[in-house]
């Protein structure tokens, strides 16, 4: 495909280094963001930039550029919030739906849709495409809630799509993120690296999983932009797991950051806490045969370029 795509949520961590790998492939790039959480510094200058909300007008957007594609990345993603406020979380619906209806109207023929793991909800070990989605966070419904409305859209208006189902993205894009509100493993780690946090807390070592703690299936965020340009070009409308089909545990993740670092990461064990699984682990194999798209980094790629972002900003 070539053209021009709209990306929303440009500004964001995966968004933002999406827009740069479009350019890069010559692209003409659009983006919307509302900036709740993106920051505009991070969406490069060749990108036409509008600072919109999703559930607003987006028709000037259509009017003034002649849009092929849709990457949709923006979505409110904080978990505990969703269960505290639906009402915030509702717009990751209505605001895929105000989208819809725009490419309708401007006849754009493809969307690539960011979903989630956590449609799958409380499941447990390597799991495909095909298992039971069973969300239990009303963020998780809301990626599952806009899976359904895009099939319905393809099927009703011919639209073509593809709804990634990330896995933990991790890893730097080479714009050196910082995640402002640190909930994930990674920039947990990090922020005990710099010494914004006193030590790591690994929730439970009882797990039936290889050392006792959680396992993970973590897919660096270069590796996860690639399969999005695979995904503009493929004839197919569907659902793709996005993940290495392997697993780190917290511990192992602990042991060789100390290890790339070299440096002792201070851990302590904590209570489990509720609702997490011992094991979530993509399957991936739909992804090669679908995109022939492979993970190329592993997590160690991950942890050094992380803690390269992390460590340029605190020294
Ligand atoms: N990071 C992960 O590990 C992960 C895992 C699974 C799925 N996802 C999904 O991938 C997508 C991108 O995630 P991210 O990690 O880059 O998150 P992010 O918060 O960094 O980026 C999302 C962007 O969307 C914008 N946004 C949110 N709601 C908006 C709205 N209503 N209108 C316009 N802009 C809006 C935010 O300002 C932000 O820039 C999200 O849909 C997220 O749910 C992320």
């Amino acid at each position: 495909m070539t053209g021009t795509i709209l990306v929303t949520g440009g500004a964001g961590y995966i968004g933002s280094v999406a827009v740069k790998a479009l350019l890069k492939k010559n692209y003409d790039v659009v983006v919307i963001d509302n900036l709740s959480k993106g920051l505009k510094k991070l969406v490069d200058s060749k990108a036409k930039f509008y600072e919109l909300d999703l559930v607003d007008d987006l028709s000037k957007v259509f009017e003034e550029n002649k849009i092929d594609a849709v990457i949709h990345f923006a979505a409110y993603k904080a978990v505990e919030e969703s269960m505290e406020n639906a009402v915030k979380y509702s717009d990751n619906i209505s605001g895929t739906i105000n989208l819809l209806n725009c490419m309708v109207k401007y006849s754009v023929k493809k969307i690539i849709f960011s979903s989630s793991a956590a449609v799958y909800g409380e499941a447990n070990g390597v799991l495909s495409e095909n298992h039971d989605t069973n969300p239990c966070n009303y963020y998780g419904f809301t990626k599952l809630e806009c899976e359904k409305i895009i099939k319905w859209y393809s099927k009703v208006h011919g639209i073509g799509y593809v709804c990634l189902r990330y896995f933990n993205v991790a890893g730097d894009g080479g714009l050196r993120y910082l995640d402002p509100d640190a909930k994930n493993i990674f920039p947990i780690i990090m922020e005990v690296l710099v010494k914004k946090r006193e030590k790591v807390v690994i929730f439970g070592k009882d797990y039936d999983t290889r050392d006792g703690t959680c396992v993970r299936d973590y897919i660096d965020i270069n590796d996860l932009v690639d399969a999005h340009l695979l995904a503009l070009d493929v004839d197919y409308n569907g659902i793709i797991n996005l993940g290495t089909s392997k697993g780190a545990s917290v511990k192992e993740l602990v042991d060789w950051t100390s290890e790339v670092i070299g440096r002792q990461v201070p851990f302590e064990y904590g209570k489990r806490r509720a609702g997490d699984p011992a094991e979530l682990i993509a399957s991936n194999e739909k992804a090669l045969k679908i995109l022939n798209w492979k993970p190329k980094r592993t997590v160690k790629d991950m942890i050094k370029s992380t803690y390269d972002a992390y460590k340029e900003s605190f020294e």
